[in-house]
């Protein structure tokens, strides 16, 4: 297998001069370090600039960067030179499903316990308990892969999330009931702190940090928009200045909640996680710390997608008609009820909406940690010590895989089949066994070892917020504007916690529907 040349790996004068002096400097190391290279390795990819390129395109394009390749290479899976070692990147399903198979060493907790602490400024004496070295000699479990797979998945399942899902729905009730007709809001804002609010309340509780503190709110967004430069670590006091100070206010706020013993009424989910943090000998300052992290799993993803959501259907009249009528003609069990099982069930329009706007917003690319030597598809060989690096933005890009559409939004590819089916030159969905898409191509909530065991709750939330959105209002032009701003650029350079944020502001009117004014809605699990 020789090397693959990247063509148009860019360089074009738009660099920084430091970058340039580190090319340089790397020119020359790269001729003392010369990549060692098992033949069996998966085809190379050279940066055009020596050993920093693939990273230097990584920090400078984001996601996108991983989307390239997969437009330019036909292979499965392609290894990229980065200093003296290298990561590998998937760009098939077929390998994905491999590579996913391979858990036992190809390991993704070792990557979750190097990244989590780091997200919190834990101490050495937490990261080393997280870590749990001992774990392998006494032949058990790692402790996080307890809590996740133990503890987390079974609690976070459909049959046992109706408690805390209705405890969500009632907070979004409550909250868009309330709000006054004609109300401008930027919608972003809007839907991304009323969905932290609410969870906050449906997993710690009604005396959670943030219903007592409501200031928290914002200081916890500031840390989610500073953690890439925050987990650098390179004095996040001043580097990351917003971040840290948003991150130390929850803590704070955190360890108040625990000397209350407020955790009492938070989900058993979160009470037995803290015991579990507990009987580790960790302190409570460090236990606090180890909630943050959990917050961003439940506060940060949902918002966006329903944003996306909206983005999508209000701005085609027909597909909201469309959208309007399923729910409608499914999922009201009275005028002013809307049930969630009903909606998951008997409506498979606006659960392919929810499906396709991730597939374009959530392109996430997993990790493995490869523990040993490992040969996948008895083919190419992956060498311990590396990262390989299951490619979402190429995955949810491939033509071949998705149809000549792959880019756009089609609301439709997920009606027959949960996986997604292929679309046909003119962009219909057709409905056949030839054309169904392999589930390991679709990355939102990672897959195999490391899928995530919070999708049946973040469906339910999603869903339904969409679904009492789409019958309660239209969303009109704010004062000022004649027209909405519909389909905001993404930001989609940076890389995000999962779901892409807007690059602009979209600024809405909400106007209840004639007719339904007066409707106070109700939102149910079953
Ligand atoms: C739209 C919402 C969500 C999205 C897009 C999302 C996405 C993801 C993805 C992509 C992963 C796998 C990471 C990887 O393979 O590298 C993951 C893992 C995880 N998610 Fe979610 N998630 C969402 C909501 C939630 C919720 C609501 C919870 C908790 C209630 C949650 C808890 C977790 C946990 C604990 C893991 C770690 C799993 C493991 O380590 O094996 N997520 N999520
Ligand atoms: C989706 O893919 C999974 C895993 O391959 C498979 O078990 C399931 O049957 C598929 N679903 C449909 C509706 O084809």
């Amino acid at each position: 297998m020789g090397a693959v040349p990247d063509a148009s790996a860019s360089s074009n004068g738009t660099l920084l001069t430091a970058v340039a002096l580190l090319a340089v400097a790397g020119l020359v190391l790269s001729r003392l370090f010369r990549l060692q290279v098992d033949p069996r390795e998966p085809p190379i990819v050279y940066p055009t600039i020596p050993l920093l390129g693939h990273i230097i395109g990584m920090v400078r394009n984001g996601p996108l960067y991983f989307k390239t390749f997969g437009q330019k290479y036909t292979h499965p899976i392609i290894t990229l030179p980065v200093l003296t070692s290298r990561t590998y990147l998937v760009l098939s399903p077929d390998l994905a499903s491999q590579v996913q198979r391979a858990s036992s060493t190809l390991d993704f907790v070792q990557l979750a316990v190097e990244a989590l602490p780091r997200m919190a400024g834990v101490s050495k004496e937490t990261k080393e308990i997280v870590d749990d070295p001992k774990s392998k000699e006494e032949g058990r479990e790692r402790m996080v892969t307890q809590v996740i797979h133990g503890l987390m998945a079974p609690m976070l399942s459909p049959s046992k999330i109706g408690d805390i899902a209705n405890i969500q729905l009632r907070h979004f009730t409550n909250f868009l009931n309330a709000i006054p007709n004609g109300h401008e809001v930027e919608l972003f804002r809007f839907l991304s702190r009323e969905i932290t609010r609410a969870s906050m309340e449906s997993f710690y509780g009604p005396e959670n940090p943030f219903a007592l503190h409501p200031e928290l709110v914002e200081e916890f967004w500031n840390w989610e928009g500073g953690l890439v430069g925050y987990m650098l670590g390179i004095f996040p006091k001043w580097t990351a200045k917003k971040a840290y100070v948003g991150l130390e206010k929850c803590v704070t706020a955190f360890v108040e909640y625990m000397q209350n013993n407020r955790h009492s009424q938070a989900y058993e989910l979160l009470r037995r996680r803290q015991q579990f943090h507990q009987d580790e000998g960790i302190s409570l300052e460090e236990q606090a710390r180890l909630e943050i992290p959990m917050c961003l799993g439940i506060n940060v993803n949902a918002g966006i997608t329903v944003l996306w959501m909206m983005n999508h259907i209000f701005s085609r009249p027909v597909l909201l008609a469309e959208v309007r009528d399923e729910v409608q003609s499914n999922a009201l069990l009275a005028p002013d009820l809307i049930s969630f099982t009903a909606l998951r069930d008997k409506c498979p329009l606006i659960n392919s909406i929810y499906k396709e706007s991730m597939r374009i917003a959530a392109p996430m690319t997993s990790g493995r940690y490869v523990v040993a030597d490992t040969i996948v598809a008895d083919t190419y060989l992956l060498r311990k010590g590396t990262v390989v690096q299951i490619a979402g933005p190429a995955l949810h890009s491939n033509k071949e895989i998705w149809g000549p559409d792959a880019e756009t939004f089609n609301a439709r590819r997920f009606v027959y089949n949960w996986n997604g089916t292929r679309s046909s030159e003119d962009g219909t969905i057709v409905d056949s066994k030839a054309n169904q898409v392999p589930a390991a191509a679709y990355r939102s909530f990672g897959g195999g070892s490391s899928l995530c065991p919070g999708r049946h709750f973040a469906q339910m939330e999603i869903v339904s917020l969409a679904a009492l959105l789409v019958m309660g209002f239209d969303l009109e032009a704010p004062t000022g504007q004649d027209r909405v701003l519909w389909d905001p650029p993404m930001d989609d350079k940076r890389f995000p916690i999962a779901v892409i944020k807007p690059l602009n502001e979209l600024n809405v009117k909400f106007m209840r529907r004639p007719g339904r004014e007066d409707v106070r809605w109700k939102l149910e699990y079953y």
